[in-house]
């Protein structure tokens, strides 16, 4: 396999940009969680390296769950949405902060936040790293983003193509020659 970087069009956001914005996003979630009962619920897989260093700054006591959700596209635009990990812990009475890597359509965010609504939780909270805005098709309280994209595929920083570049320490658009078929 060749050496993933060189697959990347451009660089979009730093390492550098990730670890002060992700210092920010953290400084905000410990004010407004502060005292509260918080159960930090991250989306497998693509959320691993955020939700690593996220959780690391936030000086508070929490809990650390996750929920495995996987988008199967049929070949059109249309996808089924399917849980391949249940949470583990009860979130009912306490305060969940739902982390994603990126907010697309929404409708991912959608489901899982529907999902942990019926666990009777006393508040749900959204953290995504990313934010394309211009696909958006479902309306998602995103309380905390990280970065707004432009509506271009990107990879790495725990995102994926075909489950490859998650590895990469920075976040960055594809090379259209690494992108065959259907996104
Ligand atoms: P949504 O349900 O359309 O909001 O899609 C959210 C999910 O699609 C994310 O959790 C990612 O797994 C995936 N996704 C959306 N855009 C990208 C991208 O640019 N790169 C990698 N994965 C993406
Ligand atoms: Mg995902």
């Amino acid at each position: 396999m060749s050496d993933p970087s060189t697959d990347i069009a451009k660089v979009l956001v730093s390492e550098e940009e990730i670890r002060r914005r992700v210092g920010e996003l953290a400084a905000q979630v410990q004010s407004d969680f502060a005292g509260c009962d918080l159960v930090v619920v991250g989306l497998l897989t693509g959320t691993l390296m955020f939700l690593a260093d996220i959780v690391r700054e936030i000086d508070l006591p929490l809990r650390l769950d996750f929920i495995g959700v996987s988008s199967y596209r049929d070949g059109t635009e249309s996808r089924e949405l399917v849980f391949t990990k249940e949470l583990k812990l009860d979130v009912a009475g306490r305060d969940v902060l739902l982390v994603d890597d990126i907010l697309d359509t929404g409708k991912t965010l959608r489901a899982v936040i529907d999902k942990l609504e019926g666990m009777a939780p006393r508040q749900v909270r959204t953290c995504v790293l990313l934010s394309k805005k211009a696909r958006r098709e479902y309306e998602i309280p995103a309380d905390y983003v990280g970065f707004e994209i432009p509506d271009e595929f990107v990879v790495g920083y725990g995102l994926d193509y075909a489950e490859k570049y998650r590895n990469l320490p920075h976040i960055g658009v594809l090379k259209k020659m690494a992108v065959s078929g259907e996104l």
